[in-house]
């Protein structure tokens, strides 16, 4: 479109798969994975945790409750405990408590209402190793896709003893990503493990932002200023206004050098103020972001190539 500003590097916006397409399929499944690939999705968005046993899995939370079947297991019934988050105290079952053997035993599910599949317990929990073996798998079949790589609670899993950079780093070097040319991103919301990854690899590292008025209330409302990662995974609600406007914040990111990446978009909970989620894909490749992660990448795919 003539009204789209440009990308910070002029090329076209990245469409992230957000935990793989996770608005067809349980969240972080092969099978999300796999459609998003199919979809045509430039990188698919592993989010990392760490096992009792030092094992790297995909899983958004550190909690497993809401996206496995683990209540349904008796056996772990006893493991159920109270843990301090930055949220408060939370009982739940934590991956920490978990071997990748006990990991196994379980199932993923989906965990949003009025999404296909809610407790249709068919699906795996996946390693790392396994999610980038779906990626080197594409790339033999010559269909590059990204891996957009979330390290989550880096500084809990550190508390542990471990260091999720190391095990990172070790695992896509033994995987050989980078002569398979697979593109990689490294995100994370915890600036200390941005630092230690840089300090460690060449690899792109996105500093990932909260929007008002949670920056504050988690200690994350950090100044754009003080970021020195290849770029920013922002909020889309720093960006897109609810009265249909957008803000200044790619226009401040872009002047200092840094990519924007905006999470998230989903075609059946669209943002504030916008009637669909093509209309917020407009609206945020209008606005000149590098990249959007989405549940629905085929709904982004189809905006950023045809309008
Ligand atoms: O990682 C940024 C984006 O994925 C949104 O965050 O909470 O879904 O991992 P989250
Ligand atoms: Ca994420």
């Amino acid at each position: 479109s003539i009204t789209r500003a440009p990308t910070l590097h002029g090329d076209k916006p990245i469409v992230i798969a957000h935990r793989g397409a996770s608005g067809l399929y349980p969240e972080h499944t092969a099978a999300a994975y796999k459609a998003a690939i199919e979809q045509g999705a430039d990188f698919i968005e592993p989010d990392l945790v760490v096992t009792s046993d030092g094992v790297l899995i995909v899983r958004h939370d550190n909690f497993l409750s809401a996206t496995t079947n683990v209540a349904d297991h008796s056996e772990f019934a006893d493991r159920k405990k109270v843990k301090a988050t930055p949220l408060g105290e939370k009982e739940d079952w934590w991956v920490e408590d978990f071997t990748l053997a006990d990991i196994k035993t379980l199932k993923a599910r989906q965990q949003f209402e009025g999404r296909e599949m809610k407790y249709d317990d068919q699906y795996d929990i996946l390693t790392f190793d396994e999610v980038m073996d779906i990626a080197l798998d594409a790339a033999k079949a010559g269909h590059i896709v990204g891996l957009h790589v979330e390290a989550k609670w880096p500084g809990d899993f550190a508390a542990q003893g471990f260091d999720m950079p190391d095990l990172m780093i070790a695992a896509m070097d033994k995987k050989g990503l980078k002569a398979a040319g697979i593109p990689v991103y490294i995100q994370c919301f915890e600036p200390p493990f941005l630092a230690e990854f840089a300090s460690k690899s060449d690899l792109p590292t996105i500093q990932n932002m909260v929007g008002p008025p949670y920056a504050a209330m988690l200690g994350l409302d950090y100044k754009l200023e003080d970021i020195h990662t290849t770029g920013v995974g922002a909020e889309k609600s720093m960006i897109l206004n609810a009265d249909g406007t957008t803000s200044d914040f790619v226009d401040r990111a872009h002047k200092l050098g840094l990519l924007v990446h905006v999470y998230t978009v989903r075609d059946d909970h669209p943002g504030e103020g916008f009637a669909d989620s093509r209309a917020e894909f407009r609206a945020l490749f209008d606005a000149g972001v590098d990249g959007v992660w989405t549940d629905y990448p085929a709904t982004g795919l189809a905006v950023r190539d045809a309008e």
